[in-house]
């Protein structure tokens, strides 16, 4: 399973490229106006850093406007994936900026209905969100096993990217149920890394090393 990181936070993933952790990133509008950096300008340096697919939201509601802000933001760099929202016009933008070239990813997906025209429509990633769906008590998790289970019937080769990830937990039942890509936070890919057990267990070894008297260097 691949990993995107879902922040438009330059320092983390810089950190994290660095230990070969990132295959992509995605932004959105919030993460943007969290960072409080000009779209255009932190997009860039992203792309520069990171080799994958940088994926960059359109805002416009119609496909015609989407179309015009998705070439805008394809203008950044090769490695752009221009976002659109699954609506109607979102197809529409997504199956001309394919046919165009762009990769596209199709974005706030909440049922396997959705997934099925944005592949049908061309698009190279689908969003489906956990989280936001696991919030008003739906499965979000088993979304994605339906989305797999018919992209796989039918050979579609629009890549699963689970998005709206909020737990550690979140990415390795991803990864079970065969995701493509997972986008998470930072914070939840760092989180990966903990269990108390090895916590416990690096706590006796040192105890008991500083027992022996002993140093490695
Ligand atoms: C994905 O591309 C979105 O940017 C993101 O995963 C949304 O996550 P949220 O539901 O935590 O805002």
């Amino acid at each position: 399973m691949k990993f995107f990181v879902d922040t438009a936070e330059i320092d983390a993933i810089r950190e994290l490229n660095e230990l070969g952790m990132v295959d992509g990133v995605t932004t959105n509008p919030s993460l943007i106006m969290k960072s409080g950096r000009d779209i255009k300008e932190v997009t860039k340096e992203i792309c520069d850093l990171v080799d994958g697919p940088v994926s960059a939201e359109t805002v416009d509601t119609s496909a015609d406007g989407m179309i015009a802000e998705g070439k805008e933001l394809a203008k950044i760099a090769d490695n752009i994936a221009i976002k659109v929202p699954l609506t109607w016009d979102g197809l529409k933008a997504c199956n001309s900026l394919t046919n165009d070239g762009h990769m596209v990813n199709v974005t706030l997906c909440f049922s396997a209905n959705q997934a099925i025209l944005a592949a049908k429509a061309g698009a190279t990633f689908i969003s489906p969100f956990i989280g936001r769906l696991d919030d008003i008590n739906l499965d979000g998790l088993e979304l994605i096993t339906d989305i797999r289970e018919i992209y796989d019937n039918y050979g579609y080769e629009t890549q699963i990217l689970a998005a709206s990830i909020r737990s550690a937990n979140h990415m390795s039942e991803c990864a079970k149920i065969g995701a493509d890509v997972a986008t998470a936070p930072p914070d939840v890919i760092r989180k990966m890394a903990n269990h108390p057990l090895t916590d416990k267990g690096l706590e006796g070894f040192l105890k008991d090393w500083e027992k022996t008297g002993q140093s490695i260097l």
